[in-house]
């Protein structure tokens, strides 16, 4: 089970020409290559609130219920498909039409978009334990198998990056996919990284489904779910 060795070389050349970072508040679009690596958290968000980051945000809802009920902590969503990123820009949009949410009341400033491919941004952009979590919610399964390398619990640069940019006093990795075979994988690969430990429960996000776990709770498929804590 080799890692791909194009796969950086091929998401860098599509990602950093356009690679952008949106604030659904202010309604800026800032580009990435714009911004120092690694970038100032604090400096982003306005405060020193914790950050977590959610890697494939898809159409959002995890990020819009995660940022909406949880004000003291800070949001990043990393997507880099285009489509999912306006998706996603709109959702939060509608909301704030829909509730006429008051863009002072501090709502929604807890949250960024990015739209790049997360590998580049979590090896360039993020400081060194600085996240207190990160979120990796129904990643793409590649099921054919001259796919799988494209797996991205198969890029060790990726797992590295998220390795040292969990904070170490009590970082967190939540996992959920529907894909039994893969999540074995991911078991398999997390276990040679012996600073993250499994956890026996998935505490924190029970109460949030993405869009994908929706649809699969209403077709009845099984869902497998895992809590790793850097030790
Ligand atoms: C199967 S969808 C799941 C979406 C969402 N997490 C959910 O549960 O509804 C996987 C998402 O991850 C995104 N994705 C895959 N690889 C990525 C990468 N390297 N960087 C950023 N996003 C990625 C895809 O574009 C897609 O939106």
């Amino acid at each position: 089970m080799n890692a791909e060795p194009r796969y950086n070389d091929t998401f860098y050349e599509n990602t950093t020409n356009y690679s952008k970072i949106i604030d659904v508040i202010c309604n800026t679009t800032t580009s990435l290559q714009d911004l120092p690596t690694p970038i100032n958290l604090k400096t982003l968000f306005r405060n020193a609130n914790p950050v977590e980051i959610e890697v494939g945000f898809g159409k959002g809802r995890f990020l819009l219920e995660a940022s909406r009920q949880n004000p003291e902590i800070n949001y990043i969503g990393v997507e880099r498909a285009q489509k999912y990123v306006e998706i996603t820009h709109e959702r939060f949009e509608k909301y704030i039409r829909h509730y006429a949410i008051d863009k002072g009341s501090g709502i929604f400033k807890n949250v960024r978009l990015v739209w790049t491919d997360a590998n580049y941004f979590l090896s360039r952009y993020v400081p060194e334990e600085s996240i207190q979590a990160y979120h990796i919610y129904f990643p793409d399964p590649w099921p054919k198998a001259r796919q799988q390398k494209r797996r991205i619990f198969r890029n060790k640069e990726f797992l590295s990056a998220i390795m040292k940019t969990l904070k170490s006093d009590d970082g967190k990795l939540y996992v959920v996919t529907d894909f039994a075979e893969y999540f074995n994988e991911i078991q398999e690969r997390l276990a040679k990284w012996t600073n993250l430990q499994p956890s026996s429960e998935f505490v924190g996000y029970e109460n949030i489904a993405t869009n994908f776990e929706l649809k699969y709770q209403r077709e009845g498929r099984e869902i497998f779910r895992k809590l790793y804590k850097k030790a």
